[in-house]
């Protein structure tokens, strides 16, 4: 017989059906022993009565979380033992064949709750049983159903999903990179993209007007709860476009994802209102203001987009201005003639998407002019030879015919936490790391051995 998931078997009152899954429960009441099973779907109550011997010896000897196949007639529950809160809640399997497929050691956590109680620690180590959690299956499959809308919806307006190299050159996004030493080149590194922004870039210099992918970052900064090293973005540039439009798709996207998906929940306010960055920090004192009215209300979803940013601002540490957003964001045209004299007054075409206090999105029109670009990067203290060095393929690309262009970036794993009503956006990656950067289930970063570092040519100095 074929294995079919607990939550078919409403369908199959009266018949026989095969099951497997996990052991969720087990109870014995009287004589009968009732088990829960539980699947990717949910759960169905089986029934084991001494009237089938052998299966009732082995149902004797089960425990939670073996993994078992069961053989059974679906029956009615008796009008006492209905659950309403399960979708197989009226019905039972009464089982008449069984067969444990694996045992399971007692596992270090329940997972029939949902989980905040327990240490992370012991959660991110044993993450495959805490994946098990209804809630974080939950979650992962909000995650899926958010990227499939979000594919479907740039698709059918013409944009074209391109995947861009992981094995790369540092790009400026404003954290540390991480490197990957390179075995054919001792002594050279690649770096792993902070974001896709110079690839998705050439690719407007392609002629591939309308880009998009759901694309993985990686930041070598402090982790926190809306920050991973490793995360995920819903990238975004388009060729010939005025901020507005990018703004206008970006609104459109978020409100028919949140009324196809998550059709439980209410944005504040259609459209979205629109705030200075200079009106944002005299109000809120921040550019990133929750405007929920209700901040109890956990269906409430506040969406702002916040402009008029300063291409600049000065970094008293390094004694010099650094680029707010990223140095390939254009100044605004009325703005432009004062890029060199007066760095700290110019605004650029820079727009973020916050939510209920949160930045989910960033982005900017772009600077396609070679010589202005250059005059950034000046402002920013980089040499000539140094910006040829590490941007001459942009510049040099934007030399054969470069259509203005311009993008945005969401933060799926932050918008995902927030809609998911999590506390953190650990609670909505599979596989996170933690507060200090360590994946605990396979423990890294560790050690290489001996052979891959003589290989690569790296030593290390002696701790002294
Ligand atoms: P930015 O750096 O603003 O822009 O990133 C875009 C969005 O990505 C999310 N994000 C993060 N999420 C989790 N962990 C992190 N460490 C993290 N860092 C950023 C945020 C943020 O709004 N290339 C530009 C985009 C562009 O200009 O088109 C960029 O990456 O939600």
């Amino acid at each position: 017989m074929k294995r079919i998931y607990s939550s078919k078997t409403t369908q199959y009152l009266g018949k026989k059906v095969k099951v497997s899954g996990w052991v969720h429960s087990i109870r014995f009441h009287g004589k009968i022993i009732f088990a829960g099973l539980r699947d990717e779907q949910g759960l169905l109550q089986m029934v084991f009565t001494p009237k089938n011997k052998q299966v009732y010896e082995m149902a004797k000897e089960l425990k939670p979380e073996w993994v078992i196949s069961v053989n059974g007639k679906i029956q009615k529950r008796p009008k006492e033992m209905v659950n309403p809160k399960i979708k197989t809640g009226e019905i039972e399997l009464l089982a008449d064949e069984i067969e444990i497929l694996s045992r399971a050691k007692t596992i270090p956590f329940p997972v029939d709750t949902d989980g905040y109680e327990i240490d992370e620690k012991i959660r991110m180590k044993y993450r495959y049983i805490d994946l098990r959690r209804e809630r974080l299956k939950k979650n992962l499959k909000a995650r899926q159903q958010t990227i499939q809308f979000m594919r479907n919806f740039l698709i059918e307006k013409g944009f074209l999903e391109v995947e861009t190299p992981i094995l790369t050159k540092s790009t400026p996004e404003g954290a540390r990179d991480f490197l990957v030493p390179s075995r054919t080149y001792p002594g050279t590194f690649y770096a792993l993209p902070q974001s896709p922004q110079q690839y998705k870039q050439l690719l407007m210099v392609s002629g591939i007007e309308k880009y998009f992918q759901i694309a993985r970052c990686f930041r070598d900064e402090d982790p926190r709860g809306d920050r991973q090293a490793e995360f995920t973005q819903l990238d975004i540039e388009m060729s010939f476009v005025k901020q507005e439009e990018i703004l206008e798709l970006i609104e459109e996207l978020f409100i028919s994802l949140v009324k196809k998906i998550f059709p439980k929940k209410k944005i504040t306010k259609i459209p979205f209102p629109r705030i200075t960055y200079e009106q944002a920090m005299e109000k809120y004192n921040t550019d990133k203001p929750d405007l929920r009215k209700n901040k109890k209300d956990k269906n409430e979803l506040a969406f702002a987009f916040i402009i008029d940013f300063p291409l600049f601002e000065w970094k008293e540490s390094k004694k010099r201005f650094d680029a707010m957003h990223h140095p390939f964001t254009r100044p605004q045209e009325e703005d432009v003639g004062k890029v060199k004299k007066n760095p700290g007054k110019i605004l650029a075409y820079q727009h973020d998407l916050v939510l209920n206090g949160y930045e989910v999105g960033g982005g900017s029109l772009r600077i396609y002019k070679p010589d202005m670009l250059e005059a950034i990067f000046e402002i920013m203290g980089h040499k000539k030879e140094e910006i040829r060095e590490r941007f001459g393929h942009l510049l040099e690309a934007f030399e054969y015919g470069v259509p203005p262009h311009g993008g945005i970036a969401s933060g799926l794993d932050r918008l995902l936490a927030i809609i998911q009503g999590e506390p953190n956006i650990r609670e909505v990656i599979a596989f996170p790391k933690t507060g200090e950067n360590r994946g605990l289930m396979m423990n890294t970063p560790s050690e290489v051995s001996k052979e891959q570092l003589k290989e690569l040519k790296i030593k290390f100095e002696k701790k002294k």
